[in-house]
Formats: C-alpha cells, sequence, structure tokens
C-alpha cells in the first residue's frame, strides 16, 4: 500500500486520506495509492462507500506538474478515473482548499461531491498550455452544460464552492472537518439506498455553435492554441458517446504536451515560483514594514502608496508643494476609487484608507517613524541626491531608503547617504498598483536583510520580485532598450513601424514597440537620446526621424499624436502619414535603400536582440539566473506568457541556431550585434539556459 493514502475504516464506510504534501498533487504513487485503496475496501468485507478526502490545505491540486514531459507512468489518471467511477461501492469526494484540474477530475469520477464553503475548484490546464487530460471535458459539460463548461475550461479560473454548486458540480456544501462532514454525507446517502451515479451515464450536453465559439476562444487567445482546442474537446463530449469522447480529450491532450507551448508555460509556473527564492536569502530575517513613505505624488508615486495601502500598510507621502500633495491625494483616491468600483475594496475600507491609513503632507518631518521610504521624483540624479540627504537627515535609523528610478546608478545614490547598507532600488511598473513586476535592484553595499525586506515588500504588495544588479536599466529596461533599438534599425532599413508592431502582436506580445512608444511617451526615449548621445560610439545606429516629431511637441497618445494619430478618448490610433515622410528623409541623408523585411525576419531579430542583450545581462551577474530574465519579461513588458519568456524561447529555438542568427546580423552591423560571451560558451557546451536554471536550483 502507498504510504501517499491513508485507509481507515468508519463502520461500513472507508475513508481514503491523500497525504502528499503540500497540495497533494496526483504523483505516481498517489494514482498508484488510490487504486489500491479503491482494490481493498471494495474487498474490505461491509465496506459500503468511500470518502476522499486530501490532507492539509487542500483537496488536490492536480496532476503532478513535475512529471509533465517525462515518460508516463500507470495508473495513468483517465483509467484511475474510470476505475474510481466504476467502483460498485458508493464513492463521495469531500473536498475542501481548491480541487484543480486532475483534482476535480477525480472528485468528477466520484458519485457524490461535498465541499466546505470556502473550497474553490476550477480546471487551471489551459494555463498550462494543456486541456483536462482525465475526463473533464466529457464530464463537465454533462453536469453544467456545454457553455459553462466551455468557459470554466478555456478561461482556467477557480469558482467558489457557491457557484459550483449552482452549476450542479457539487451536490452540497457544508462547513465543518472535511473527512467529518464526508462521512456524515456518505451515512445519509446509506441511508437513502443512493446508488453509485456515474457522471458518465448522464446525457450529452446540448451542442453550441462549435466554430463560432472555436474562433471567439481562439481570437481571445491571443496565439494561445490550449483554449480553442478544449473547445473541440466539449465539442466532442457533445457528438460522441462517452468513451470515444474520453479518446478524442487524450489524443488532444497528448498533442498539446507534445508544443513548445505546454513547455513555455510550465517554466513560467514554476519560475514564477522560484524567481523570489534565492539562496542568499535563506535564513535572513526581513525588516518589519507597517508604515512606508513615499516621496514624490507622480504617476508612479500615487501608484506605489496605492498598492501598499491595499497591502494594509500606512503611507506618508510627501510632495514639493501643496498643490503637487492635494494633487497627489486625488490620484490616490481616483486609483482607490478604481478598486472600489471593481468590487476590490469596500466603501467603508475606500473611506479608512483615505482618510486614516493616508497622510500627505509637504514636511519631510512627518517621515519620522516609517519604516521603508520610496522615492519616486523626477529622474535627475541630483534630485534624487537631495532628497536622499533630506531622508538620511529625518528617518529613524534601520529605515529602509528605496528609489524607484528607471535608469539611474544606484551605487551613487547610496553614496550621498551616511547609511548605504540601508539602501536599495525598488523598481516598480507603471501603473504601480497592477503592474505585477517589482525589481529588487542590490546596490553593492546594500545589506541582506534590507535585500530580505525589499523581497517581503513585494510579497506583500502581491507582486513577483525579481533581483537585479545595477547597470543602466537594470534587467527589464536595459534589455528593453537593445530591442527596440533592434527595431528601430528595421525601421531606418525598410520595414515599417506598423509591419513591425503587426508582426509582435501576432507573435504573442500585448502591444508593438511602437504603440507601447506612444503610450508610455515618446519624450521619456527623446530624454534618454540626448543623455546618452556623448556617450555613444561612433559606430552605433542611432534613428533621429522621431526626434524630430517630438521637437514638435507630439509625444504619442498623451498629445493625440506620434506614430500613430489618437481621436480625442481612443486607445487606439490610426498609422500617422508624417513618420514615412520623416523615415524616407533619414532614408535619404543616410544613403539606405529601404529592403522588405518578412514578419518572420522582423520577429527573430527582435527576438535575437532581446536574448543576446539577455545573455549579457546573465553573465555580467545583473540578473542571477535566465528564470529572472523571463519572469521580468513575462511580468513588466507584456511577453507572451505561453514562450515562458526570452530565454525559454531561445532554448526552444536551439541556442545554437539563435547564435547563427546573431552572427549573420553582425556582418552587416558589427557593432550592435556582439554575441555575448555566455551565449558562445552555452553553445560551445552544449547546454541551454534552462541548464544554468537548474545549476541554480530551480
Ligand atoms: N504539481 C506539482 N507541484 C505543484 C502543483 C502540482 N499540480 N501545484 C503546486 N505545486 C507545488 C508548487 O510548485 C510549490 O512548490 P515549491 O514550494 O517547491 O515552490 C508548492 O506546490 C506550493 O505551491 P504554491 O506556492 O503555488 O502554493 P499556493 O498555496 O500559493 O497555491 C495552488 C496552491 C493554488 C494549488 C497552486 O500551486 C496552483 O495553482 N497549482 C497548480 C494547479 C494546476 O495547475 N493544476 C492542474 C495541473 S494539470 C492537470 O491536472 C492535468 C490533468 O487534467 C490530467
Ligand atoms: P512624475 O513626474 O509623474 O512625478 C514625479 C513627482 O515627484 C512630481 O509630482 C513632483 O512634484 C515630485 N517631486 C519632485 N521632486 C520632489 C522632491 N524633492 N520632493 C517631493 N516631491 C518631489 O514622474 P513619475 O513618472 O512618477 O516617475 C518618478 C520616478 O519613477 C522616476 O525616477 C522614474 O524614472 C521612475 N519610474 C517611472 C515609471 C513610469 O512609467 N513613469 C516606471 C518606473 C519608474
Amino acid at each position: 500500500m502507498s504510504d501517499k493514502i491513508a485507509y481507515a475504516r468508519h463502520g461500513d464506510i472507508a475513508v481514503l486520506r491523500i497525504e502528499n504534501p503540500p497540495v497533494n498533487a496526483l504523483s505516481q504513487a498517489v494514482r498508484q495509492g488510490l487504486w489500491d485503496a479503491m482494490d481493498r475496501a471494495e474487498s474490505d468485507e461491509g465496506v459500503r462507500a468511500v470518502v476522499i478526502v486530501g490532507e492539509g490545505r487542500a483537496f488536490i491540486a492536480g496532476a503532478d506538474i513535475t512529471e509533465f514531459g517525462k515518460p508516463p507512468m500507470e495508473p495513468h489518471l483517465p483509467v484511475l478515473c474510470n476505475r474510481i467511477e466504476a467502483s460498485p461501492l458508493l464513492v463521495v469526494a469531500s473536498m475542501h482548499g481548491v480541487s484543480l484540474g486532475g483534482g476535480l477530475e477525480v472528485a468528477l469520477s466520484t458519485h457524490y461531491r461535498i465541499a466546505q464553503p470556502t473550497a474553490r475548484v476550477g480546471l487551471p490546464e489551459v494555463n498550462l498550455g494543456l486541456i483536462p487530460g482525465a475526463g473533464a471535458t466529457q464530464r463537465l459539460p454533462r453536469l453544467t452544460g456545454a457553455q459553462k463548461a466551455v468557459e470554466m475550461i478555456t478561461s482556467g479560473a477557480p469558482i467558489k464552492a457557491g457557484a459550483a454548486l449552482d452549476l450542479g458540480i457539487l451536490d452540497r456544501v457544508t462547513e465543518g472537518e472535511p473527512e467529518a462532514v464526508g462521512l456524515a454525507y456518505a451515512k445519509e446517502l446509506l441511508e437513502q439506498d443512493a446508488a453509485p451515479r456515474p457522471v458518465s451515464q448522464l446525457p450529452a450536453a446540448d451542442p453550441l455553435d462549435w466554430d463560432a465559439t472555436y474562433d471567439a476562444v481562439l481570437a481571445k487567445g491571443r496565439g494561445q492554441i490550449s483554449p480553442a482546442v478544449a473547445v473541440r474537446a466539449v465539442q466532442a463530449a457533445s457528438e460522441l458517446p462517452f468513451a470515444q469522447g474520453l479518446e478524442k480529450e487524450r489524443e488532444l491532450f497528448m498533442e498539446l504536451m507534445q508544443t513548445d507551448q505546454r513547455q513555455g508555460m510550465i517554466h513560467a509556473f514554476f519560475s514564477e515560483r522560484a524567481v523570489s527564492n534565492l539562496p542568499e536569502l535563506k535564513g535572513v530575517a526581513s525588516r518589519d514594514i507597517k508604515a512606508v513613505g513615499v516621496i514624490g505624488g507622480g504617476t508612479m508615486g500615487a501608484g506605489i502608496a496605492t498598492a501598499a495601502l491595499l497591502a494594509g500598510m500606512e503611507v506618508v507621502l510627501i510632495e514639493m508643494k501643496e498643490e503637487a500633495a492635494l494633487a497627489a491625494h486625488e490620484r490616490i483616491s481616483g486609483n482607490l476609487a478604481g478598486a472600489l468600483k471593481r468590487g476590490k475594496i469596500s466603501q467603508e475600507k475606500f473611506d479608512a484608507l483615505t482618510q486614516k491609513a493616508l497622510t500627505v503632507s509637504t514636511n519631510y518631518d512627518s517621515l519620522g517613524d516609517v519604516d521603508l521610504v520610496v522615492e519616486a521624483v523626477f529622474e535627475d540624479m541630483d534630485v534624487k541626491k537631495q532628497v536622499f540627504a533630506k531622508l538620511d537627515a529625518v528617518c529613524k535609523p534601520g529605515c529602509v531608503l528605496a528609489s524607484n528610478t528607471s535608469y539611474l546608478d544606484v551605487d551613487e545614490i547610496a553614496a550621498s547617504t551616511s547609511r548605504p547598507a540601508d539602501v536599495i532600488g525598488l523598481h516598480f511598473f507603471s501603473p504601480a498598483h497592477i503592474m505585477k513586476l517589482l525589481e529588487v535592484v542590490v546596490a553593492d553595499k546594500t545589506a541582506p536583510d534590507v535585500v530580505a525586506t525589499g523581497f517581503a515588500l513585494g510579497k506583500a504588495l502581491g507582486k513577483i520580485s525579481v533581483r537585479a544588479g545595477v547597470c543602466d536599466g537594470f534587467i527589464g529596461n536595459r534589455i528593453l532598450a537593445t530591442y527596440r533599438t533592434a527595431a528601430d534599425h528595421m525601421v531606418l532599413d525598410g520595414a515599417s513601424p506598423y509591419q513591425i508592431d503587426k508582426a509582435l502582436v501576432d507573435f504573442g506580445f500585448a502591444m508593438g514597440p511602437f504603440a507601447v512608444a506612444d503610450l508610455a511617451g515618446l519624450d521619456i526615449g527623446w530624454m534618454t537620446r540626448k543623455r546618452k548621445a556623448p556617450h555613444r560610439h561612433p559606430d552605433e545606429r542611432v534613428p533621429t526621424y522621431i526626434d524630430k516629431l517630438c521637437e514638435e511637441g507630439h509625444f504619442g497618445q498623451k498629445t493625440g499624436e506620434g506614430y500613430y494619430i489618437y481621436a480625442a478618448g481612443k486607445r487606439a490610433g490610426v498609422p500617422n502619414p508624417k513618420i514615412a515622410e520623416l523615415i524616407a528623409e533619414e532614408q535619404a541623408e543616410l544613403g539606405i535603400t529601404p529592403r522588405p523585411f518578412s514578419d518572420e525576419d522582423i520577429v527573430r531579430r527582435y527576438m535575437c536582440a532581446m536574448v543576446n542583450e539577455a545573455a549579457k545581462v546573465v553573465g555580467e551577474g545583473i540578473a542571477r539566473r535566465p528564470l529572472d530574465v523571463d519572469m521580468t519579461l513575462l511580468f513588466g513588458y507584456g511577453f507572451p506568457r505561453y514562450w515562458g519568456g526570452p530565454m525559454k524561447w531561445a532554448d526552444i529555438q536551439g541556442l545554437d541556431a539563435v547564435l547563427a542568427d546573431i552572427e549573420s546580423y553582425a556582418q552587416d552591423d558589427a557593432w550592435f550585434w556582439q554575441p555575448a560571451p555566455l551565449l558562445k560558451t552555452l553553445v560551445a557546451e552544449g547546454r541551454t539556459f534552462d541548464d544554468l536554471n537548474k545549476d541554480a536550483g530551480k
């Protein structure tokens, strides 16, 4: 008998308790254990019913994801589910915590389902590039109807017990200890002489307009295929007898298992969890953060303050003048009003946050009690140094002093204080109360417990925190600068910004780089180019056509004109005809004959530029592991999750092929396309970026 399943008799009921911490994933041992325990119950004299419960914090979180990509081991989950369903005993699932994926499929193969009011059920397989593969696409529509089943399976989002009860997924919701509740329910059923009730024998669901549903789901997935494939599996449940439908589900599941998207999404799943798990922080206690100071109440300061308030912290925000302070208060209230509207907070909470937890002031002395300060003033070293000098004077000992700078040298900022060990970069992304990424920028002298505090703050704010070293732009903006440059070069050489945007949206990015530039404001890039101009290498190609637009006061969406022209109040624009003229002028000045680019070539160059810079960022230790880059791009830069990140994308393409492309591009522009030493080393050794993740203990 497997040590993953505890077997106990309670009169004529056998309880099978799954004990596979932390979340009872259905590993081979669990599947075998359940199989054997079902055998035992069926041959155990006098047993009439079985109750399946989970130990710990969940019923079952699904198949064991670590087994994916390895040779499948018997008993296979769909076969186990059929075996449970076919039992002559009455089988009851008593569910608590989450029942996800294969976990819900096990429950659907039992005859009756009871759950705690706090339980949640769902089929998140699409988020791993898969579909449910143990019968849910066939059983669920028989309980809920096809429409609801399609919604649940294609969204991947879990639902609460109450909603599952309404949909017929659960038979009963009862509060109590799961085993006791399950036993009472089983007893009641036995007393009523209830018979086993296999879902597979229920009538098939009425059909939908399958092609229209498939097209709609495909379009919504922005290139992700698994949700659309799920529609075809549910269609099979409507059109085929159960056993054949199950075969179809298996076939589609196995096909998806072989895809790059499945690899990418599972890489994302594990990396998302590994990213904040730094060996250097093991055993390092973080400092207590109850009150946070924010300096500057502009776009970023207001967003950071909002995030801290929503996480239950007190916030003291400092602005330069009364007027700006009032504007900051309004900005934060506006952000919180959004949370109120979305049902994230109550009116009472809104009032408490805006009136009690938030203090807005022009006096730095108000910061005396805060535990951590995030500076978000103008991106100017002199201004930042003045602010840090004031913080040094007023903040209590042990207070963490953080800068939200996008590019500036955190070592230099730290050196301007008397306590560099307390100084760190905390680089939020706009809007800071919504975007998930936080770069924790560790300067030379930052103390380990200050780093731990940065990560603890990120966790409290619900962020994905990534450790970054100091360099111009840290991990994300440094890599962005390079792939943006590759896009600019393609424009100079003949691709239009609109073709580039479209090719990259088709690849899976939320937006193309030129639409993003319009959204962020063209003045940012313009200022950066000016800042960097004195340090340029003579061989560096820097397009200037867009500067001419900026000189005329056009900064993208906020002024109504950029690469695109925006009608008032509209977020999507139409191509700006001036751009083509300005590009043509610059090409003529430089003597460039424009040439056509295929969409494939555009994506390849863009991605190679990204990967090459990322490999330099890892090679220099700015990012500790390739997965840190992947998570930065995924959570801060709209990189399609189903590729797992640029490093995973590169691994999938083959690093030798990526390097060969970079070397071929270098024939035309050797300065820009200098291959990253790390990439060359990995290719020479026949290793991948993921090997480096594994070396680091992923
Ligand atoms: N398989 C293997 N390991 C899993 C796992 C799974 N299904 N689910 C979670 N884990 C691991 C995590 O990697 C993590 O490991 P770590 O501590 O070493 O980092 C640990 O369990 C705890 O997970 P979390 O840190 O995520 O804990 P939370 O409490 O925040 O969340 C959870 C728990 C909601 C269950 C979340 O882990 C989750 O969403 N898991 C994935 C669920 C899922 O996708 N299930 C479907 C699997 S595919 C399937 O079932 C196919 C079937 O149809 C055939
Ligand atoms: P912003 O211009 O919207 O806001 C800056 C605010 O700081 C202004 O309200 C100004 O009055 C205030 N301020 C300036 N000096 C001050 C001082 N000495 N004391 C108190 N308040 C002062 O700028 P934004 O966009 O919020 O950026 C702030 C910082 O965040 C910059 O370092 C920027 O690089 C960084 N950042 C910006 C991102 C963005 O998308 N806008 C993203 C990530 C970081």
